[in-house]
C-alpha cells in the first residue's frame, strides 16, 4: 500500500455523498475465523457441497451441523478486530448515507457495533425451521447435533445461504441499491469469486455521471482488482484503521 494511494483514497471518500462496503472472511481473519479459500475450496476437511448445499444437508444432516457447530463455538471465542471497528466509525461519520454489505456469516460486525448492515449469505447465530418457517436467533449456545424448532418440533437448519441457494430479497434488493447509489465502494477481505456477491462491483460500475470509485483492501489482488481504481494491499485490520485515520476529522 503506497501513502499516495491512501491519500486518494481518502479524499474521495472525503468527497463521497454515499459510500458502500462489501466485505468478506478476510476482514475476520485477524480475529481469529478462517478464511474459506485458503485450502483447495475444503472448509476444515469437508467439500463444500458436504457441508453448504441444499444436496449434502439431504444426504447428511448431522454433518452439515457438526460443521456449523463447529464454526458457531469457534465465534463464540473471537472478537472483532480493528477492520471491523474502523467501518463502524465510517458509518458514525455518514449515517444512514453508510452500507455494509456482508458475506460473512460470524456477526462479528454487529458485535462491533455496526448497524446499517445487510447480511446477504445468512449468519451462524440464526435457525430456520423446515416445519413452520421461522427464523430464530439463537446466539452462539450450543444447539446440540440435530436441533429441533421449540415451537413445532420441525428439524431445524442453519439460517444461512448455501451453494445453489437465492439470497434473500429483503437484503440482496438494498445491497444493489446502495452498490448502484455509491460514490465509493470499498471491497474489504474477499476473493470476489463467489456470485451474485462479486457483482456488487461491477453494480458500482455501472453507474454514470460519474461511477462510483472502488477501492479494494486485501492481502492480494482478487478477481475485483481489474475494476477496482485502487488497491491498498495488507491486512484489513492495519489499513482500514490507517484510512479512517487518514480522513482525518
Ligand atoms: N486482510 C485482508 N484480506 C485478507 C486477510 C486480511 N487479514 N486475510 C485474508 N484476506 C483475503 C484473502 O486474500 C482472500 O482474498 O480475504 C479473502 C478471503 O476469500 P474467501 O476465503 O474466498 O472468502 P469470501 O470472499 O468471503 O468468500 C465468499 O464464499 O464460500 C462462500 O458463503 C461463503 O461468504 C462466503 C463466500
Amino acid at each position: 500500500m503506497t501513502d499516495h494511494d491512501l491519500t486518494r483514497a481518502a479524499d474521495w471518500l472525503r468527497l463521497a455523498d454515499r459510500v458502500c462496503v462489501l466485505t468478506g472472511a478476510g476482514v475476520s481473519a485477524e480475529s481469529g475465523v478462517p478464511t474459506f479459500r485458503a485450502a483447495d475450496g475444503l472448509w476444515e476437511g469437508h467439500a463444500i457441497e458436504d457441508v453448504a448445499s441444499p444436496g449434502g444437508w439431504d444426504r447428511d444432516p448431522d454433518l452439515v451441523w457438526q460443521f456449523y457447530n463447529a464454526r458457531r463455538e469457534n465465534v463464540g471465542t473471537v472478537r472483532p478486530n480493528p477492520g471491523h471497528h474502523a467501518l463502524v466509525e465510517l458509518e458514525r461519520r455518514w449515517g444512514d448515507r453508510f452500507t455494509l454489505v456482508t458475506q460473512n456469516v460470524d456477526g462479528l460486525h454487529r458485535d462491533a457495533g455496526s448497524r446499517n448492515l445487510l447480511e446477504i449469505h445468512g449468519s451462524l447465530r440464526r435457525t430456520r425451521c423446515l416445519g413452520c418457517r421461522a427464523v430464530a436467533d439463537r446466539g452462539l449456545d450450543p444447539l446440540g447435533p440435530a436441533p429441533r424448532c421449540p415451537d413445532c418440533g420441525g428439524r431445524l437448519r442453519p439460517d444461512i445461504v448455501w451453494f445453489g441457494e437465492a439470497l434473500p430479497e429483503d437484503v440482496w434488493e438494498p445491497a444493489l441499491e446502495a452498490a448502484y447509489g455509491c460514490d465509493v465502494l470499498l471491497v474489504v477481505g474477499t476473493s470476489a469469486v463467489v456470485h451474485p456477491a462479486a457483482s456488487l462491483i461491477p453494480v458500482a460500475k455501472r453507474r454514470r455521471h460519474p461511477a462510483a470509485k472502488v477501492v479494494e483492501v486485501n492481502l492480494t489482488e482478487t478477481e475485483a482488482s481489474r475494476l477496482a481504481d485502487i488497491g491498498l494491499y495488507g491486512p484489513s485490520g492495519v489499513v482500514l484503521p490507517k484510512l479512517v485515520e487518514r480522513l482525518g476529522s
